[in-house]
């Protein structure tokens, strides 16, 4: 059977987007099913990060967001968290004077105490050095353990979107395969749906069904995630690499 309009997770058709009267955004639409993972590749300034902004009201958007066929143009950032789209932040956005423990429970403000006390425990126990390091401070932490405690953070909220901007931003690449390895396998375990926008394209295709490009805010090209990653002459045309 296939997928109606309205069965599908996330369904973006924006006309345009930004912060002022110059619009970064054109004529973005794509959609996303429950558990499926779409990347969004561009070169710095294409429009990545404003993109997740639009989707979690953190920018000005017009056109129709739809998610679990709710309409979601227009809500602010809390509202919308509460449909069920966890965003992990560019700079991962923990909070540096906050313990580890503390940011977990940031991300499970709306679960009840008991949930969230016991999810706690379940990350603690997955990512055992935000365990060791529960009481301390966030601020103590690798950049790369920042970036598990703001995925760790994100899926506290037993989301089905999770958003994630630019995860290997500043880390090692070994280090950045192990954030990669942590998402693909978090997603595939809870049947979370992702939207990952990078840089780093090799890394994110590899964990993505579908990708689309970025350039100056509009959608240059789309496919296959497979597709793009064996397309050389579009890695040069549009991200340099
Ligand atoms: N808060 C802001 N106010 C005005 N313009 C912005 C703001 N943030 C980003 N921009 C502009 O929007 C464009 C896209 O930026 P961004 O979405 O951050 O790109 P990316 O994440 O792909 O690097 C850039 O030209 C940038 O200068
Ligand atoms: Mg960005």
């Amino acid at each position: 059977m296939s997928l109606t309009a309205d069965s599908r997770l996330l369904q973006v058709d924006l006309r345009s987007a930004g912060y002022g009267a110059v619009p970064v955004l054109h004529d973005i639409a794509f959609d996303l099913d429950e558990g499926r993972r779409l990347v969004i590749l561009g070169a710095n300034g294409a429009g990545k990060t404003t993109t997740l902004r639009a989707l979690t009201g953190l920018c000005a958007a017009q056109g129709s967001i739809r998610f679990a066929g709710a309409p979601l143009q227009g809500l602010p950032a809390h509202r919308i968290a509460r449909h069920g789209i966890a965003h992990v932040p560019q700079g991962r956005g923990t909070v540096p004077d906050l313990t580890v423990r503390e940011n977990l429970l940031l991300g499970g403000t709306l679960r009840s105490p008991r949930e969230a006390a016991a999810d706690v425990g379940f990350w603690m126990d997955r990512f055992p050095r935000l365990g060791e390091r529960a009481a301390r401070p966030a601020s103590g932490l690798s950049g790369g353990e920042q970036q598990l405690l703001a995925i760790a953070r994100a899926f506290m909220a037993r989301p089905r979107l999770v958003l994630l901007d630019e995860p290997s931003l500043g880390l090692a690449p070994k280090v950045t395969a192990e954030v990669f390895a942590a998402i693909d396998e978090l997603g595939r375990a809870r049947g979370t749906a992702l939207l990952i926008v990078e840089q780093n394209a090799a890394l994110a295709l590899a964990i993505a069904d579908t990708a689309l490009v970025l350039e100056s805010g509009r959608i240059v090209t789309r496919g296959a995630a497979a597709d793009l990653q064996g397309d050389d002459d579009l890695r040069r045309a549009y991200l340099g690499v």
